[in-house]
């Protein structure tokens, strides 16, 4: 027993609903969130993903569609990902660099149904585009070069900014390439563009529903762990965060989301900058999994999870739960 005990009882404010209300610290709202989609070719068309039950790959009109409904449910922003045609992925990655390719038509679509009332993030790597499923240019071993890259990501940030996007996501995690890109967009008059960095980036297994959607698991050959982060470091994070602040981000990603929570506080605490949190694709399907065997209430899953991310610190998350969660919250 404490001296405390029983004058202190932290109990008394939790005893209520009225109360717990009145003592909230943190709210979750649908400007929280950012809802990423997968755009495949065609029309009418809509294909489920096997390993991330309940999103599908949309064509345009599809996207359109969701675009609507994410401004009806209060969603800020999307984030795209294109699964680009077997036939358009080459060695290096240069259908990125197409003003016609499936991101910029689905940008421009988006664009043209929901004008500036919605915002769209793209994402900067190469793997949906290469036909080894590397986020960048490979050597003969195989190994992804730096520099070499981060000239195509000038290209491919250029060609999305042309084609209307408003948030650059640079997930390559390449060195220096914020600072090259932001001032290639400087020089091409692009002086809004905000630049969102995939700062902490880790090598993590939670991707694979991811590589599944965009179709480059079944490509990928060895890992990504020459250029991703290793999972045991929080230090090199803050190194990564503070490089990619000093090249001209505008705000910061943290990647995955829970499993790596304490770097969002940490990033948070330090930079005292806009941090923001992917919950990704396996994150997302262990909740799904847990439903499907009885093991959890999707609902509080979902909202309990992506409060802990404001709790943590955080701006916002993107999340795959984006317009489901923005439908409880508006319930
Ligand atoms: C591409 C990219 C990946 C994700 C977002 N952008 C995959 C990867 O790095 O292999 C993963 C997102 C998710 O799992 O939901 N560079």
């Amino acid at each position: 027993m404490t001296a405390n005990y029983p004058a202190l009882r932290l109990r008394r404010t939790r005893a209520t609903a009225w109360s717990r209300a009145m003592h909230r610290e943190n709210f979750l709202s649908p400007a929280d969130l950012i809802w990423p989609l997968f755009v495949t070719d065609g029309s009418g068309v809509e294909e489920p993903i096997g390993s991330l039950p309940g999103v599908s790959r949309w064509s345009l009109d599809g996207i359109a569609a969701r675009a609507k409904e994410a401004v009806s449910l209060g969603i800020p922003c999307l984030a795209l990902f294109p699964n680009t045609q077997p036939g358009r992925r080459s060695e290096d990655g240069r259908e990125a660099l197409n003003p016609d390719n499936l991101m910029c038509r689905a940008i421009k679509t988006i664009r043209d149904t929901v004008g500036d009332g919605l915002g769209v993030l793209t994402d900067v790597a190469l793997d949906p585009y290469t036909s080894h499923g590397q986020d960048g240019l490979i050597d003969a071993k195989g190994y992804v070069l730096n520099d070499a890259t981060v000239e195509v990501l000038v290209g491919q940030s250029l060609n999305q900014a042309a084609a209307g996007a408003d948030i650059i996501a640079p997930s390559d995690m390449m060195d220096g390439r914020i600072g090259v890109i932001r001032a290639a967009l400087e020089e091409a008059g692009h002086h809004n563009m905000q630049i969102m960095a995939y700062a902490a980036k880790y090598a993590s297994a939670f991707y694979g529903p991811f590589r599944d959607a965009v179709g480059s698991g079944g490509l990928l050959k060895g890992n990504k762990m020459t250029y991703q982060m290793d999972p045991a470091n929080g230090e090199e994070a803050l190194r990564e965060v503070a490089l990619d602040l000093a090249e001209g981000a505008d705000s910061v990603m943290v990647k995955p989301g829970l499993p790596y929570l304490d770097i969002a506080r940490r990033v948070k605490e330090r930079f005292e900058v806009p941090v923001f949190a992917y919950q990704v694709s396996g994150e997302y399907a262990m909740i799904e999994a847990a439903v499907t065997v009885g093991s959890g209430d999707r609902d509080a899953l979902v909202l309990e999870t992506l409060t802990a991310f404001k709790r943590a610190g955080c701006s916002g998350v993107l999340t795959y739960h984006a317009a489901h969660a923005a439908r409880l919250l508006n319930a």
